[in-house]
């Protein structure tokens, strides 16, 4: 299979210090990281409100690596310009915040972004059937969005259904909600390639400690890529 491509770690900073995003990003960037994940909340499409585009064009400041920000929001078309032009990399949207997912992938691309797709848990693989060939990323949500820290669901069937769907296509397949070096094998196993980490990977540190962000990171890392090594095998 020439797709997927090496593990990613996407650090969640929504269970970083919201006074120090700047440093926060820093540390998990220096500790390892290789995408930044900017969780995106309204209040609407999920009972939680973070930060709106010009919280994000800030954070772009201090990413080097890949800005990946996921929006749980409805409706999100007239937002997509305003978070392409905050500077991420690539923007998801959820396949459940409108009836247009094909148009607002169509709009995202249309932006020069990479766009992603995400499913919630009750959401079946089919739902992406007929926009893969919009799609750089499909989102499997494994939480109900709105919070870090939950537990994780098993949406191994849906990993599994995504990636004999998707084929020889370039498409990630991302992890998001309740990611541990514990369930990090199993998702990889079923095929997914970019691990979304909020709790599991700031736990136990802080700027002034960014070490045990590096040793999370590994965990999860050495965990994945065991059971990519066999996937692959
Ligand atoms: C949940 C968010 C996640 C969340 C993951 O709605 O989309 O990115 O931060 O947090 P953990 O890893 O703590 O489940
Ligand atoms: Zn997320």
């Amino acid at each position: 299979m020439s797709f997927p491509s090496p593990i990613k770690i996407a650090p969640s900073i929504l269970s970083a210090d919201f006074a120090d995003f700047g440093r926060e990003i820093q540390a998990i960037e220096a500790q390892g990281a290789d995408w930044v994940h900017v969780d995106v909340m309204d209040g609407h499409f999920v009972p939680n409100l973070t930060f709106g585009p010009p919280a994000v064009a800030a954070f772009r400041k201090h990413v080097k690596t890949v800005m990946d920000v996921h929006l749980m929001i409805a409706p999100v078309d007239p937002y997509i310009d305003a978070f392409a032009e905050a500077g991420a990399d690539i923007i998801t949207a959820h396949v459940e915040a409108g009836p247009h997912i094909h148009r607002t992938l169509q709009a995202i691309r249309a932006t020069g972004k990479k766009a992603g797709v995400a499913l919630n848990p009750g959401t079946p693989a089919e739902a992406v059937a007929h926009v893969l060939d919009l799609t750089d990323l499909i989102c499997v949500m494994t939480v109900n969005p709105g919070f870090g820290g939950q537990k994780f669901i098993d949406m191994t069937a849906k990993i599994r259904a995504l990636r004999a769907m998707i084929g020889d296509r370039p498409i990630h397949i991302e992890i998001d909600g309740g990611v541990t070096p514990e369930t990090a094998p199993k998702v990889v196993a079923a095929g997914a390639d970019v691990l979304v980490a909020g709790s599991a990977v700031f736990k136990g540190g802080s700027v002034d400690n960014p070490a045990p962000y590096g040793a999370n990171m590994r965990a999860i890392r050495d965990a994945a890529e065991r059971a990519s090594g066999a996937r692959m095998a």
